[in-house]
């Protein structure tokens, strides 16, 4: 049997597997918007600042965004060629085969899976700072798990159980559910902006580059975690109305707001304090506080958990699209394949993730390996910009209505760029990718080989 067993391309590009086609161009954009504006920017941005890049951060988000976006070329003129029964696992299965395509799923679950708990995890510590200025006081033990000394992180368990509700009623009801809380998330962004362009002062800003080049790169590879999830979007192929148009549309609009969104929160954020204050939880709604803006720091924090709330939704959603297109093909069980008749929704594999993330992000102490996220959504990333040019060779008269331009060029800044990130990330994150990997391989080979369904 040969290694390299690939996929037929779906010539109707609409394949119907029972989900529901709704999503236009607009609600794909803001689920990239809802699923991109999160814990990056409204937490590690002043992490990264204050212990990495100094405010040569905004640096660290350029390059960042090179990376991103030339990965979202590519992404595009996958969508817009294999569009119909997408994401990065099924653009790999078609132009890459079989292992590669497990590979890229089986990073992607990582990706989703774990930003899930992570951004869980800061979502408990802002609702709790929310509860508690409201009088409400939740006892220390129900805010963290048994390895850091409490019993259970209830409000992290709670939320991925409230978002699987609403995953599982259906992609209308979370769709318009994630563009309410895109809009509090922009607005609070908008009077973050509003307040601070009076009060830069521009010496906050020198040393521009304390920490070198070095820092500058260390700074990327930590806050490329805010740019994640604009992929995410490929995962709605078999929601979206006109995926082979709309898919690349929704990737290239919100990672370009986005783009900008960052570079100029973080030109200002570092700009109004010095950056050696931003090592905080909440570095956002702190700077406004030092400022002495109490409202703006509390719609601030609104935000940020709107936001947060907005990434996990839409990376479990991604989960769950991936997840069951893995279980479609015969990678993993069948038993996950099912779909439920009056919702559309993937309803066994919502429960079963939500209930596994719940308990990951309430009683293990996952807040700490963000980067395992970056490396694994890099990892992808390469693969997906590999993607386009073996598909250029292989398949060179497939419809391609979105052309990545200056290919191979591009797709290869992306590799290049995204290799460059994942070097400058920490032995410790290599080593638990590669468990990761290995656990994956195993699975494949004992598994996933045999009951594939190209074996039919
Ligand atoms: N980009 C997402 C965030 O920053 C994962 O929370």
């Amino acid at each position: 049997m040969s290694l390299l067993r690939t996929k037929p391309i779906n010539a109707d590009m609409h394949c119907d597997t029972g989900l529901r086609r709704c999503l236009t161009a607009f609600d794909l954009t803001l689920l990239g918007i809802g699923a991109i504006i999160g814990a990056g920017i409204f937490v590690l941005t002043g992490i990264a600042a204050a212990t990495r890049a100094g405010p040569a951060i905004v640096l660290s988000f350029v390059v960042s965004g090179f990376a991103c976006a030339f990965s979202a070329l590519s992404y595009a003129e996958l969508a817009s060629s294999i569009g119909g029964c997408g994401s990065a696992y099924g653009y790999a299965y078609a132009g890459l085969g079989e292992l590669v395509a497990w590979i890229i799923g089986w990073d992607l679950i990582l990706e989703y899976g774990v930003a899930v708990a992570v951004v869980a995890i800061g979502w408990s510590g802002y609702a709790n700072n929310a509860l508690t200025a409201a009088g409400l006081h939740i006892p220390a033990a129900l805010l963290k798990g048994p390895i850091d000394g409490g019993i259970v992180n209830l409000p992290a368990a709670l939320i991925v159980l409230a978002l699987s509700g609403l995953l599982a009623a259906g992609v209308r009801q979370s769709a318009r559910f994630n563009a309410i809380m895109v809009l509090v998330k922009v607005l609070a962004i908008a009077t973050f902006i509003a307040v601070a362009v009076p009060n830069v002062q521009p010496h906050n800003w020198h040393p521009f580059m304390p920490f070198g080049w070095h820092g500058v790169m260390g700074g990327a590879a930590l806050i490329f975690f805010a740019y994640i999830g604009f992929d995410a979007v490929s995962t709605a192929a078999e929601e979206a109305v006109n995926p082979t148009r709309d898919l690349p549309i929704g990737i290239l609009v919100s990672l370009a707001v986005c783009t900008v969104i960052y570079i100029v929160v973080a030109g200002l954020l570092t700009g109004i304090v010095p950056y050696g204050t931003l090592n905080v939880s909440s570095p956002v709604a702190e700077s406004m506080l030092r400022l002495g803006y109490r409202w703006a720091s509390a719609v601030v924090a609104a935000g940020a958990i709107a936001g947060l709330t907005t990434v996990m939704l839409v990376l479990y959603y991604g989960l769950t699209r991936i997840f069951l297109s893995m279980s479609r093909d015969g990678l993993l069980p069948p038993v996950f394949s099912a779909i439920h008749p009056r919702t559309h929704t993937p309803l066994r594999v919502i429960l079963a993730s939500g209930l596994l993330i719940a308990a990951v992000a309430g009683f293990t102490p996952i807040g700490d390996v963000a980067e395992l996220v970056n490396i694994g959504t890099l990892a992808a990333f390469v693969l997906v910009c590999c993607g386009v040019i073996v598909l250029r060779r292989t398949r060179p008269q497939l419809k391609r209505p979105f052309r990545t331009p200056w290919s191979p060029a591009i797709p290869l800044l992306g590799v290049a760029f995204c290799l460059y990130l994942m070097a400058s990330l920490p032995l410790i994150t290599w080593m638990r990718f590669v468990i990761w990997l290995v656990i994956g391989l195993a699975i494949y080979f004992g598994y996933s080989r045999r009951h594939s369904s190209l074996n039919a």
